[in-house]
């Protein structure tokens, strides 16, 4: 069994790392883990030499009216769940070490971030891209792991890696849902048992478009009628966007041809949920 380190410093962290065999795998989380966050470990296990993992939850990509403080923390089961994984590193940053008082250097990614989630959340993948950056500087790994689940954030930093040269491999992981379908999200923990209940919407409309898809419906905005009339159908849910688009560039579709996203952010009460599926190309 590995025994996880765990560092707070970056001296202390390019310390550790500096011992690490190569090739380093590297797996950005924001904590309160659940399976899809260890599904990224288990890849990086298999992919790298040693892994390492950090917790963050960066105040740079929250909104001023978002969760920040709210966003919920358990360091000490995540901690026993990264070494049960056989993590080598984990890596603890405050925002002090992250953003000391005269930071002022930021990483934006142009096209990508205004659709979908941009619209939304103004600001929110400037501070994602600049964060993972600041990470990847520090962690210098050679692969590094993201979820589907945020499929617009994984599309973000392929096109940043791309766009800056960074030689850093992105392995981009399915979306792990609860067994009734419900994607995986620290956020989850919001859901009233109404709510929860409520929440299967998501996946429904998914499903839905997708069969709809593979009868042999191409045409986008049907695809995306299908899923609006579904979440309209559920009184505890708000519906903030569907999107049938482009997989790599995330533009919207007339008609579905290669590969593309069916995504959607809904609100139940007060929580924001976000889930999607890959078309693959028939
Ligand atoms: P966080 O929400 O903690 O997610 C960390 C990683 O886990 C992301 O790559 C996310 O896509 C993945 N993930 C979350 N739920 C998943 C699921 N159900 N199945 C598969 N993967 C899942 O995303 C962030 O943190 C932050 O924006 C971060 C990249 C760490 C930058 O601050």
């Amino acid at each position: 069994m590995n025994v996880l380190k765990q560092v707070t410093q970056i001296s202390h962290l390019r310390d550790a790392r500096k011992r690490l065999p190569e090739p380093v795998g590297f797996v950005p989380t924001m904590g309160y883990l659940h399976a899809g966050h260890l599904s990224l470990v288990k890849r990086a296990r298999e992919e790298a030499a040693s892994v390492v993992v950090s917790i963050f939850v960066n105040p740079t990509q929250f909104a001023p009216t978002d969760d920040l403080e709210a966003y919920p923390r358990d360091l000490e089961r995540d901690t026993a769940l990264l070494q049960e994984a056989g993590v080598d590193l984990l890596w603890l940053p405050t925002p002090e070490v992250m953003y000391p008082p005269d930071f002022q250097t930021w990483v934006n990614v142009e096209s990508l971030t205004q659709p979908l989630e941009g619209t939304k959340r103004p600001g929110h993948f400037r501070g994602v891209t600049t964060v993972v950056t600041k990470l990847f500087n520090a962690v210098q790994p050679q692969m590094a792991f993201f979820g589907q689940k945020d499929a617009q954030q994984a599309a973000v930093i392929r096109q940043m890696v791309k766009d800056l040269n960074m030689p850093i491999e992105i392995f981009v992981e399915p979306i792990v849902r609860e067994p009734d379908g419900l994607a995986m999200s620290s956020r989850n923990t919001y859901l009233n048992p109404k709510e929860r209940q409520a929440a299967l919407c998501l996946y429904r409309a998914l499903e839905a478009a997708q069969t709809t898809y593979q009868a042999g419906q191409t045409n986008a905005e049907s695809l995306r009628e299908t899923m609006r009339t579904i979440i309209h159908a559920e009184p505890l849910a708000e519906l903030e966007y569907v999107s049938c688009a482009d997989y790599d560039t995330l533009v919207e579709l007339e008609t579905v041809k290669g590969k593309s996203l069916l995504s959607m952010a809904v609100r139940i009460g007060k929580t924001r949920l976000i889930d999607n599926h890959v078309l693959e190309a028939v």
